[in-house]
């Protein structure tokens, strides 16, 4: 289904056509558990959000957005100003999915009361539904204190990439018995704490199996088992804009290339003066 946007401009919103569905919501997400499986992918802007909307239950704004969009060497320096405005702009373009944004590192691992205070201002600044935290059984007091108060959480354990420098890098994770009775304890542990979704990400298959038959919500898996209740993939990794990305991606497109054709030929043409022709030019009639 291809979906244009026309512009009202009462209201500057771009609205889709054919009318999107009804936006899905967390309960009806939570309910899709060993269902048909669950679509997520990464969104940071309005344009992007449209285009990836009517194909995704969840559009995901991601930390990720760190080294995506600013070039920062990891999700450590995202702050909560730049998740709200990308998050605010995932909302405006889309209709359909469920909206969860990440919160930043350093903005909720201090105390429960420090993480509502986070997420509050995500929800009221954005718009959006849900919020995503990273960590097991540490985070579980938090979980249920934002989830007893109105805040739906994504959990997100294994491979948690704002813990980078204490992980010592981004390889899978689990290898160890000790490691991967860690990782299904932290599993258990956020999901009892009430998160509505989990996101496993690189992680042995075994434990992601293992997780998703003993936690009530559904899995998302990245890096962890096609038997997830559902996937997530950072969205320019499967566009293949980026050269390098890690094993668990698969490239849908190449558009690293396709861009690269693209800026060659326009330069191509500005310098040989054959753009723009009289069909980009204003003439009097
Ligand atoms: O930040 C992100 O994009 C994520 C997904 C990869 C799960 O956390």
């Amino acid at each position: 289904m291809s979906v244009t946007h026309s512009l009202d401009t009462a209201t500057s919103r771009a609205n889709p056509l054919p009318s999107p569905m009804k936006r899905l919501t967390v309960p009806k997400v939570q309910k899709m558990k060993g269902g048909e499986p669950i679509v997520m992918l990464t969104a940071y802007t309005a344009r992007m959000a449209q285009l990836l909307d009517p194909h995704c239950d969840v559009l995901l704004v991601g930390d990720s957005l760190g080294q995506v969009i600013y070039g920062l060497p990891s999700t450590v320096p995202v702050t909560l100003e730049m998740m709200c405005a990308h998050g605010a702009a995932v909302v405006r373009g889309s209709y359909h999915a469920v909206v969860a944004i990440d919160m930043p590192f350093g903005s909720y691992e201090a105390s429960p009361a420090q993480a509502f205070e986070s997420a509050s201002r995500i929800l009221k600044e954005t718009g959006a539904a849900a919020v995503k935290l990273e960590g097991g059984e540490a985070m579980a007091e938090t979980v249920a204190f934002l989830t007893k108060r109105g805040i739906p959480v994504i959990g997100h354990v294994g491979l948690t990439p704002q813990a980078v420098n204490a992980l010592g890098g981004y390889g899978a994770r689990g290898k160890s018995d000790a490691e991967a009775k860690k990782i299904l304890a932290d599993a258990k542990a956020v999901a009892e704490a009430g998160c509505f979704l989990l996101v496993l990400e690189g992680v042995m298959e075994e434990i992601a199996i293992e997780a998703t038959k003993a936690v009530a919500c559904p899995t998302i898996g990245i890096g962890a088992s096609a038997e997830c209740d559902g996937q997530v993939l950072v969205t320019e990794d499967m566009l293949g804009l980026f050269e390098r990305t890690p094993r668990f991606v698969k490239k849908y497109d190449d558009m690293a290339g396709r861009i690269e054709a693209a800026a060659q030929a326009f330069a191509g043409e500005v310098r040989k003066r054959a753009f723009p022709t009289a069909d980009q030019t204003y003439r009097k009639a």
